[in-house]
């Protein structure tokens, strides 16, 4: 193919890409017409994808070494060009752990995959782009990067991806690359579903504090990454856009007794129910 065909073929690379918010991205990329290269360290579920997903590249990736990087991207650069978009949503879940209870090789591994696999990306691949003037790189970061919870290692890994973002937006700007972050809220993903079916964590908990009172679905999120990715997004760098089902306006109203639903609501709720009945 000539670097003119090239050209016209946009590829966007996603990590993570195997499950959940990753693979909602690969999903909707497609749908957009890009060319897909879905990278994900599983390879059992690579290998169930690469059945019934064969229109996507999919190779397998630990984002948190170099080496396997280096390899990655000499490999996408000789057989599909420099990436027009690299979504990394490659990222790993911490438990609800005390303090003194916090294992440090997990913490270390969070932060590895994370934020390391996000910077090592977007270094590869953002200074690619840049020698071609254009780009696009988009981080997952969270809702846990903005307000605190008990998550000592994922939290501040999500505010450093926060801040990693605006850097690299500083530094890839001026030759035309762009870079934002989207910070979902509570998202029914594989994990996020594992806990609540292992009583870890409780769906209603989850949604009570969003003042749309209700989680996020992996396609939402994919939305706004086709969103930022686009040229309808031309003029925003630099930010971490939240898609949290209003969780980041609803979660501090616990101080004054918590999201309520106005009783007029709660009324004509209870009259359909009665009419449905
Ligand atoms: N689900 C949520 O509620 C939620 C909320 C905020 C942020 N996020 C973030 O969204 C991203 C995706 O999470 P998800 O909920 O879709 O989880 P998921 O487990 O469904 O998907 C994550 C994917 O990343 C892959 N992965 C893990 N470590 C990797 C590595 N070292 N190299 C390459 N691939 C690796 C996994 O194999 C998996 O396929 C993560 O960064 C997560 O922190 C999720």
């Amino acid at each position: 193919m000539s670097a003119l065909e090239q050209e016209k073929e946009r590829i966007a690379i996603v990590t993570g890409g195997a499950s959940g918010i990753g693979l909602a991205a690969v999903e909707r990329l497609l749908a957009d017409g890009y060319r897909v290269i879905g990278a994900d360290r599983n390879g059992e579920q690579l290998a169930n994808l690469t059945q019934d997903k064969p229109e996507v590249a999919w190779r397998e990736l630990d984002v948190s070494s170099q080496t396997e990087i280096d390899g990655f991207r000499q490999e996408v650069d000789s057989r599909f060009g420099c990436p027009h978009v690299v979504v990394n949503a490659a990222g790993i879940m911490q438990d609800n752990v005390p303090l003194d209870a916090m294992d440090m090789e997990e913490h270390d591994r969070i932060w590895d995959v994370n934020y390391r696999g996000s910077f090592l990306m977007c270094r590869n691949f953002g200074l690619a782009m840049s020698a071609l003037g254009r780009g696009v790189l988009i981080n997952i970061a969270s809702i846990t990067a903005l307000r605190p919870l008990p998550l000592f290692a994922y939290g501040p890994g999500k505010a450093a991806v926060v801040s990693m973002t605006e850097s690299l937006a500083g530094h890839l700007g001026p030759s035309g690359v762009r870079v934002n972050a989207v910070a979902p809220g509570f998202v029914l993903t594989p994990p996020i579903k594992a806990k609540i079916e292992a009583g870890l964590r409780d769906a209603e908990d989850l949604s009570r504090s969003a003042a749309l009172q209700r989680m996020v679905t992996p396609e939402e999120i994919a939305e706004a990454i086709a969103f930022l990715v686009s040229d309808r997004a031309a003029a925003i760098t630099g930010i971490t856009l939240p898609v949290d089902a209003g969780w980041l306006a609803g979660s501090s109203w616990g101080t004054y007794g918590g999201l309520r639903v106005s009783e007029q609501t709660q009324d004509s709720r209870t009259r359909n129910q009665e009419g449905m009945e």
